[in-house]
């Protein structure tokens, strides 16, 4: 089914404020048959709505499909290790916080933690990452890959491939990446990540990897200060968007790429990465901790580090960095 026509029929069904409508009504709204409003009717269904069908009344809609549960996620997953074992909190102060927690008690590789809400969600850099209820993907996953830590920065660049082979397959939206950790759709930002170590000098013992994902906001669902450069997969296709879907699209993405990346090393993601990346041969500033480098963004390097260019045709590779494009 279209999107367009998947969008009109939920349209008119939340206008109709969980009171039924008939399929004729439906059908002469959308301008088609009975009988493809009831195909559209199951189509929106498998996309996780809640509809009510009843003889000689016709449809409501009972929910978008936002409300998560571990079993829901759990219904349908084929991974191996990938949220095999799920932590669900209806809110919590952070999802990274209890997630470092379970992983120093023992949870497994691929375990995951969730919550419908985040009073203190933190950002790269210390910064707030805000989490508002039950409209975005708030998740940590924990992964204890035998590597150097020097390694775990790549995970981030894995992460946000294991995201947009998400995004795209359940949306349709081609969003981009901007290094190191940004997914962005038309330059707003859909989804941050944050990989955090837990190791000694030689070895990682685990990975926490938050990923907070803006699904079904508003624009008004956001603060003040970040409605200007943030938006969400509901806000972007105007329709609600299944967030067990996307987590599963997620965790299997990821299996994936972990897989092959513990197999064929960074190289084949490298390729990848930069297919999705923003900005790869345009002016960017960079701003490091110990200053600013101006320049063209070459790519990452099979490490996943970025270089730029500067006007004197100097290359720096940059470990970890904010990113601007100039205007
Ligand atoms: C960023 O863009 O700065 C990274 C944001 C990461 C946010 C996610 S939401 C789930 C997990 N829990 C947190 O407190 N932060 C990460």
């Amino acid at each position: 089914m279209s999107s367009s026509v998947k969008k009109q029929l939920y349209e008119a069904l939340a206008n109709a404020d969980g009171k039924f409508l008939s399929g004729q009504a439906l059908a002469d709204i959308i301008g088609c048959s009975r009988t493809a409003i009831w195909k559209h009717i199951e189509e929106l269904r498998k996309s996780g709505f809640e509809l009510e069908a009843v003889r000689k009344k016709g449809y409501r809609l009972i929910s978008k499909p936002d409300h998560l549960s571990d079993n829901e996620i759990l219904f349908g997953l084929k991974t191996k290790t990938m949220g095999r074992k799920i932590y669900y909190f209806d809110c919590v102060e952070s999802t990274q916080i209890i997630a470092h927690k379970a992983a120093r008690e023992g949870a497994p590789e691929g375990t995951i933690v969730i919550a419908g809400e985040q009073t203190a969600g933190k950002g790269r850099m210390t910064r707030p990452w805000h989490s508002s209820k039950q409209k975005g993907i708030w998740m940590s996953m924990i992964i204890r890959p035998k590597l150097p830590p020097e390694k775990a920065p790549q995970f981030t660049l894995i992460s946000a491939i294991a995201c947009v082979r998400a995004i795209e397959e359940i949306t349709g939206l081609e969003p981009h990446i901007k290094w190191p950790n940004d997914i962005l759709y038309k330059g707003k930002k859909l989804t941050g990540i944050l990989t955090e170590l837990q190791g000694e000098a030689d070895k990682v013992n685990f990975l926490v990897i938050g990923i907070g994902m803006n699904v079904n906001q508003r624009t008004e669902d956001f603060p003040e200060n970040v409605k200007e450069i943030a938006t969400s997969l509901e806000i972007e296709t105007g329709l609600a968007v299944s967030k067990t879907k996307v987590i599963q699209k997620i965790l299997t993405y990821f299996e994936k790429y972990y897989e092959l990346y513990m197999e064929e090393g960074f190289a084949p993601l490298k390729i990848m990465w930069e297919s999705y990346a923003a900005g790869i041969g345009k002016a960017i500033i960079a701003r490091t901790l110990t200053g600013e480098i101006s320049g063209v963004a070459l790519g990452i390097t099979d490490e996943g580090i970025l270089k730029v260019e500067d006007k004197e045709g100097k290359v720096h590779h940059i470990y970890s960095a904010d990113i601007e494009f100039p205007s």
